[in-house]
């Protein structure tokens, strides 16, 4: 059944739902409050680096299922579902900034006939549902809770082959009609209270970050006593209850959310009377992974007066995000010790970290370098011409933040090799 759906905010999570559910057959109005941004997509450019998602705007352009508006007001009036997609930073405290959710909420009021449901996707602390109903003040429309798991980069695979879909909703009705809109995608679908729903969110963040700092904290006991992470990574996981995924050590965890929904998520425990202690060690130990990284180049050459190349500035591969990037922490740091940082990303032409130069090439990026730090897990860091770096370089050592590299046919070349948890 066709559903007519209005999209509240175009960043990655609103662009990929509107874009999607438009592909499962929905009929979908995107708004969004920047001029520019809301003509380039009705252009059918999009302005996000996302797999699969260029194409599924223009698909839903041309079939005349989706199209893009100025301002929450103008997209909700036939709606029968309005999906709030609007950004919960952080605040100074930590807690999520709930502002725009808010005032998207009071602004839409107005507009929206009885009976349409508004269902809140952005990832906010638990209660907001109820933040939400308070802000809209309409007794006649229910407000759910719907989170997003997308990843960047995968976001539209993970929205039409989700693990799971999960509802909160007080109103029995009002999410049976959200379950609905997920017919075409086959996955379990969970409907629970909002409060619930709000917390599992935070809780996959929460775990996933977890996941990561335990590796990486494993990784340097592996240093330590000399044995090789990758192995015992791989030993581990064939424990089914434990698994393979999410096991990769690297320079520390980044991006929008993981970061952002670790503090919140200590901030949320913290104000209903909870210490959450292991919370905090997560995040300690990977601030401390920074850190570390920067302190192996520091042992293979002083990083005051050095000149370091950096392959890699997107807080993972398959995106150009780089907010929160490991990569940028670990730049930022080596800058701060004294150290000139070329950096080279191929999804990447600019950020805003003080003294970091961006080159158009990775092989610029070695030219003169003391040492060569891997940050970013992009697949053609694999296939450099090896022979060609260790010419350019003034000398021969490598800092492996991903494992990536092929440490043998590294040191056959006279390099150093310094990966995470394995010599
Ligand atoms: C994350 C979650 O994975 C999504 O399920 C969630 O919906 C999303 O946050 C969100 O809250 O919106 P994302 O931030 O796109 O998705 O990135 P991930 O792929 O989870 O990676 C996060 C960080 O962990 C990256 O810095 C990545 O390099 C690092 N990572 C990931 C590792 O170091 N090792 C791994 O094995 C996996």
């Amino acid at each position: 059944m066709t559903s007519k759906i209005a999209v509240i905010g175009t960043g990655y999570v609103g662009l990929t739902t509107g874009a999607c559910f438009a592909h499962l057959g929905h009929d979908v109005v995107c708004a969004d409050i920047v001029p520019e941004k809301v003509e380039r997509l009705q252009a059918g450019d999009v302005p996000i680096h996302e797999a699969g998602l260029t194409e599924l705007v223009r698909e839903g352009i041309e079939a005349g299922r989706l199209q893009f508006v100025l301002g929450a007001e103008n997209a909700v009036g036939a709606a029968d579902f309005v999906y709030l997609c609007v950004p919960t930073p952080q605040s100074a405290d930590g807690s999520a900034d709930l502002s725009y959710l808010q005032s998207a909420a009071r602004e839409i009021s107005a507009h929206l006939q009885s009976g349409t449901v508004v269902v809140n996707k952005s990832t906010v602390p638990v209660g907001s549902t109820h933040l939400v109903e308070q802000a809209m003040n309409r007794a006649d429309i229910p407000v759910v809770s719907n989170p997003e798991f997308l990843r960047e980069g995968t976001a539209v695979d993970d929205f039409l082959n989700p693990d799971r879909v999960v509802i909160g909703a007080d109103d029995q009705a009002a999410a049976g009609r959200v379950a609905a809109l997920y017919l075409g995608v086959r996955a379990p679908i969970m409907v629970t209270d909002p409060a619930s729903a709000e917390t599992c969110k935070y809780a996959a963040n929460a775990f996933l970050a977890t996941k990561l700092s335990f590796t990486n904290a494993i990784a340097a006991v592996c240093e330590a006593v000399g044995a090789d992470v990758n192995d015992v990574l791989l030993g581990m996981g064939y424990d089914h209850r434990i698994g393979h995924e999410f096991l990769r050590p690297g320079p520390g965890w980044g991006g929008s959310c993981f970061p952002k929904d670790s503090r919140a998520i200590i901030s949320i425990a913290e104000d209903a009377g909870y210490d959450f202690a292991l919370m905090r060690g997560v995040v300690a130990v990977n601030d401390e992974q920074f850190d570390r990284i920067v302190r192996k180049v520091g042992s293979v050459t002083p990083l005051d007066g050095a000149t370091i190349g950096l392959l890699g500035l997107a807080f993972k591969a398959g995106t150009d995000d780089t907010r929160e990037s490991p990569a940028l922490e670990v730049a930022r740091r080596m800058i701060a010790a004294g150290a000139t940082v070329r950096g080279y990303d191929p999804a990447v032409k600019e950020v805003d970290v003080e003294g970091l130069q961006i080159v158009e090439d990775p092989y610029a990026a070695c030219e003169g370098a003391n040492a060569l730090v891997i940050a970013t897990e992009w697949d053609e860091f694999k296939w450099l011409d090896l022979d060609k770096i260790a010419d350019s370089m003034a000398e021969r050592h490598v800092i492996d933040a991903r494992n990536l590299l092929d440490r043998g046919a590294l040191r056959r070349r006279g390099f150093s090799y310094q990966g995470i948890g394995r010599s």
